[in-house]
């Protein structure tokens, strides 16, 4: 697999991208997407798709990735409609993770592949694996308490974020039966702050990442839209950084 940090040529003929959700990440990628080689032919918002009406057969004619961020709400429908027109995705909406195993017999149903993550920073899968080693650094000794904050903007609608979940459904295993707290923050125009820390009355321990703007989360969404396409099934971005 070649460097994730490298971008990509930009060149003729470019990927065709649909932009379902043009909010705060929308519009990151669609400032890159021209400099990494893609050309972006359909955006969609909540007013032109109101319950994925603007997903049809004749609007994604022609497009060969769909990079969905949207809400929760309207996530699980565009990946339906998508889907069922035989067209790949990119999922970097959260909120909706409680219905992973429904979107894979979608996936799988309509014979399309689908890259979904929580966070598609590579310094934050990068931190995950980081934080699995500090749980099983730490797990023996008992007098360091684990625990999650995380702090988002104000507009962030799902508390704690998925990364958070994430990062709690990744070393809680390591940790046994002590229970990870997490502790939620919205305000101001916060990127993006994660934090896996341990604490004791003689001193803490924290492992920290910080999103210093939305390209980082906007080159990942782009790398998994290139390495999708041709695929079949239903990858996390974990699964590809670690295939590598
Ligand atoms: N995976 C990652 O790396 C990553 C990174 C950053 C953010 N995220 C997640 O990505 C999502 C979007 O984040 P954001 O910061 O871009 O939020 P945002 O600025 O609120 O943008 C979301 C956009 O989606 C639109 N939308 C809602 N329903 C839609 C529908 N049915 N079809 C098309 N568009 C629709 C919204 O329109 P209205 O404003 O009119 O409602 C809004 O413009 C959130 O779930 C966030 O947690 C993930």
């Amino acid at each position: 697999m070649s460097d994730p940090t490298r971008p990509f040529a930009a060149g003729p003929g470019g990927l065709k991208l649909a932009l379902l959700g043009y909010g705060k990440m929308g519009q990151t990628i669609a400032q890159l997407a021209p400099a990494r080689g893609f050309e972006v032919r359909l955006t969609l918002d909540i007013d032109t798709n109101a319950g994925g009406q603007a997903i049809t057969r004749e609007s994604l004619k022609a497009i060969d990735v769909a990079v969905d961020f949207t809400t929760p709400d309207a996530a699980v429908d565009n990946i339906r409609r998508v889907a069922e027109l035989g067209v790949n995705l990119v999922v970097g909406t959260t909120g909706w993770h409680d219905r992973l195993e429904e979107v894979r017999s979608m996936i799988e149903r309509s014979g399309v592949g689908m890259v979904y993550a929580a966070n598609f920073s590579i310094g934050v899968q990068l931190f995950y694996r980081l934080a699995r080693a500090a749980a099983k650094e730490f797990a023996p000794f008992k007098m360091y308490e684990p625990y999650l904050t995380e702090a988002h903007h104000r507009a962030k609608k799902d508390a704690p974020s998925g990364t958070a979940l994430e990062l709690k459904r990744q070393v809680q295993p390591l940790l046994g039966a002590r229970e990870i707290p997490v502790a939620s923050l919205r305000a101001g125009a916060i990127p993006g702050t994660h934090e896996f820390g341990f604490d004791s009355e003689a001193d803490t321990v924290i492992l920290r990442h910080t999103a210093r703007s939305r390209q980082g989360f906007a080159e990942g969404a782009l790398y998994a839209a290139r390495w999708v396409v041709g695929k079949k099934g239903l990858f996390s971005f974990s699964d590809i950084l670690e295939a590598k």
